[in-house]
C-alpha cells in the first residue's frame, strides 16, 4: 500500500499558499491544514478578551481553555473557536495586523506546533505556514517553500480582498505585506525560513493550476519512492 505522505508547504504572506494547498490536498484527498488561520483564530480570541497580545503567559492561560477546530464548507473550511465560527472574522485586517505579534509569542508556537503535530500524524496531510518544513512537521516527506515577488502578493491579496468585501488600497497591502514578512522572518522563535530539504517554488509568473501540478509531481514521485 502507498504510505500517505505528509506535505508541508511554507512561504511568506499572499504567496497563494492556501489556495494551492487546498487544491493539492484535494487532488490526493488528503486532510487540508491551515495552520495561520489557527494563529489568527487565537489571535482573534486575545483581542475579543482584552489579552494583551505579547503577554505570553497570559496567552498560555488563555489556550488552556480554547477549542479550535477545522470543518469542511463550501467553498472553504470553515473555522470554529470554542464552537462558534470564526472563518470570516479571522480575514479581517485588525487581526491580519495583529497575528504577527502574537505568533512571536514562543508559549502560543508551542501550544500550537503541538495541536498541528496531532492533526498530521497520521500522514495524508497538507499543512501550509510558516514553520511547518522546519519546525512543525521536521520528517515531512514533501516540503515546498512557496516565494512571490511582493507586488504580485499585493495584487493577488487585493483579489482575495475584493471578493471578501474588503476594500484596503493596494499601496497599505503592499506596506502590510513587507511588514508581516520582516516580522515573521526576524522573530526569534521558528521565523519563516526555507528548510534546508524543502524544493523552492517562484510562484509569481505561475498560474496556480501550474503550481498545483508541480507539486502534485513532487508527491507522485515521493509516494514512488517510499
Ligand atoms: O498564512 P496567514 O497569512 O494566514 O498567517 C497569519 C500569520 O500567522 C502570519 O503572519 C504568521 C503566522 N504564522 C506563523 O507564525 N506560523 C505558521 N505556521 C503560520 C502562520
Amino acid at each position: 500500500m502507498k504510505k500517505e505522505l505528509q506535505v508541508a508547504i511554507d512561504g511568506p504572506a499572499s504567496a497563494g499558499k492556501s489556495t494551492v494547498a487546498k487544491k493539492v490536498a484535494s487532488r490526493f484527498q488528503y486532510i487540508y491544514c491551515d495552520t495561520g488561520a489557527m494563529y489568527r483564530t487565537v489571535t482573534l480570541k486575545a483581542m475579543q478578551t482584552n489579552v494583551a497580545l505579547d503577554d505570553a503567559a497570559a496567552l498560555a492561560t488563555m489556550l488552556t481553555d480554547t477549542t479550535i477546530e477545522f470543518k469542511p464548507g463550501t467553498p472553504e473550511q470553515l473555522v470554529f473557536l470554542d464552537g462558534e465560527e470564526v472563518t470570516m472574522a479571522i480575514r479581517q485586517p485588525d487581526v491580519t495586523n495583529n497575528v504577527s505579534t502574537v505568533a512571536a509569542q514562543g508559549t502560543v508556537r508551542e501550544d500550537l506546533t503541538n495541536r498541528q503535530r496531532e492533526i498530521a500524524a497520521a500522514g495524508g496531510i497538507v499543512m501550509d505556514g510558516r514553520d511547518i518544513g522546519t519546525s512543525v512537521l521536521p520528517d515531512a516527506e514533501v516540503k515546498i517553500f512557496m516565494i512571490a515577488s511582493v507586488e504580485e502578493r499585493a495584487q493577488r491579496r487585493f483579489k482575495d480582498n475584493a471578493q471578501k468585501g474588503i476594500s484596503t488600497p493596494i499601496d497599505v497591502l503592499r506596506q502590510e505585506i513587507e511588514t508581516r514578512d520582516h516580522k515573521d522572518s526576524t522573530r526569534a522563535i521558528s521565523p519563516l525560513t526555507q528548510a534546508a530539504d524543502a524544493v523552492l517554488l517562484d510562484t509569481t509568473s505561475l498560474s496556480i493550476d501550474q503550481v498545483v501540478d508541480k507539486i502534485s509531481e513532487i508527491i507522485e514521485q515521493k509516494r514512488r519512492e517510499l
